[in-house]
């Protein structure tokens, strides 16, 4: 079977400017709160993804009409017909846990297997079950399925959380929108994207405070309806076309990027020696500049630095003068793609949840394969500041999360193709 790969030869700084798409982890628990709500939601700024089209699918399959055109998806509801979520479409990706809280809310029961996605170390659901088991779910499992049910309502309570997870504040959102009552949740994340979610679910008519915030209170609606909402930026996919420009020592303009939710991103790179300047949607980046090393960085939860970021943060100080430590204090195993920078020529050591990065002079090219989604834009940062060329396989990874990354990379300047391999 033909695999294809992403061709870069890079070697010289970037110069360009690119649009950021929508972002991924807004779009995805955005179609599946367009399950809770009555006649038709259209959103937009949709990025066009794998995983999107995967949460198309599953809509689709639990009675819901879902139709996506260009950057839009439009989903009609008028009562499902289904409540399980196929294995299959389970398996492959981690987002399709976001339909729990939806199912819960509006059929009552949901029924599902273990959820897939990047592997970055175990990744348990048990803070989801546990918080829908407080809203009054009964959870049983047989024969490998997960069966959540309800009963004929579900219950608005106080839900203080063991962890920040993003995930879990999102299902508790949608799952309480619809709950009977009163939901207070405690120790919730505060990631931009929830906000966004909470924003488009009161656009539908429900009454939801507090979200980016770390208490959310939410009151119980007997309905929702649809409505027209636009995605919010991708700050992660705008993070890695930051990190191009800065690991090549280029000038590159993000534009319709949200510049506050980016900010301790930005603190790294600035601190890396990049110079930034912010005007409105835009973002410059000017990596001219000899970059530094950047003594300790820990991804931490919102406002902290994000996990997804570490990895192409990774291949930047991969070039800066000096020794820098990054800390992964959020998932375990996320330091795949090191082994793959390692065949570029980078200097690092991964030692449990420490990578010790020393940088070297320059990069080479080299046949890598993406480990994941963004250890696989990792790697195409690398290769854009590497000398030669750079095969990077196992594009599925970053299709995922980047629409279209070769031609992103095109307009920031870098001689990205995809190719087929025969
Ligand atoms: C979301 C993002 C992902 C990002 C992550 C952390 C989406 C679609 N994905 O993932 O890109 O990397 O936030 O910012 O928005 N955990 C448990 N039990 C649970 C749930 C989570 O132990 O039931 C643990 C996880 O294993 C991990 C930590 O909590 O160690 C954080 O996970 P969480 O915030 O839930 O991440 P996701 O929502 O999966």
């Amino acid at each position: 079977m033909a695999e294809e790969y992403l061709s870069i030869t890079g070697g010289r700084p970037l110069r360009g400017e690119v649009t950021v798409q929508g972002a991924k982890n807004s779009a995805l628990p955005l179609m599946a709160a367009a399950l809770l709500c009555d006649g038709e939601t259209v959103l937009t700024n949709v990025p066009r993804l794998t995983d999107v089209y995967a949460a198309s699918r599953i809509l689709n399959q639990l009675g819901c009409r879902s139709h996506i055109e260009d950057h839009t998806v439009t989903v009609t509801q008028k009562g499902l017909t289904g409540c399980e979520i196929p294995d299959a479409d389970m398996r492959q990706m981690r987002s399709s846990v976001m339909f729990l809280g939806p199912l819960l809310g509006r059929a009552k029961r949901c029924i599902m297997t273990m959820p897939g996605g990047c592997e970055l170390g175990p990744r348990p659901i048990d803070m989801h079950l546990d918080a829908m088991r407080q809203m009054g779910a009964v959870i049983t499992e047989e024969q490998g399925k997960i069966i959540c049910d309800a009963g004929k309502r579900l219950c608005g309570t106080r839900i203080p959380l063991p962890f920040p997870s993003v995930g879990v504040t999102e299902n508790v959102l949608m799952a309480a929108a619809l709950a009977e009552g009163d939901t207070v949740l405690t120790n919730a994340a505060r990631e931009p994207e929830i906000a966004d979610l909470a924003a488009f679910l009161n656009a539908c008519g429900a009454e939801i405070s507090g979200a980016g915030e770390g208490t959310v209170y939410i009151h119980g609606k007997p309905g929702l309806h649809g409505t027209e909402y636009c995605v919010m930026p991708d700050r992660i996919a705008a993070f890695t076309w930051l990190c191009a420009g800065a690991a090549t020592g280029g000038t590159v303009s993000v534009r319709g990027a949200s510049p506050p939710d980016l900010e301790s991103s930005l603190t790294v790179l600035r601190a890396a020696g990049c110079r930034i300047g912010i005007c409105g949607d835009r973002i410059f980046l000017d990596g001219s500049g000899a970059l530094r090393r950047v003594r300790h960085i820990r991804t931490m939860p919102y406002p902290g630095f994000p996990t997804d970021a570490q990895a192409p943060v990774t291949a930047v100080l991969a070039l800066a003068r000096g020794t820098s430590m990054i800390e992964e204090t959020i998932f375990e195993s996320r330091y795949k793609h090191v082994g793959e920078l390692l065949r570029m020529g980078a200097d690092i050591r991964v030692s449990g949840s420490a990578a010790v990065i020393t940088g070297v002079p320059a990069l080479h090219g080299a046949a890598v394969t993406a480990p994941d989604l963004r250890g696989g834009a990792a790697l195409a940062v690398a290769a854009a500041a590497a000398e030669g060329e750079s095969r990077i396989s196992g594009l599925r990874h970053i299709d995922r999360g980047y629409e279209n990354f070769a031609a992103s990379f095109h307009s920031l300047g870098c001689e990205a193709v995809r190719c087929g391999l025969h």
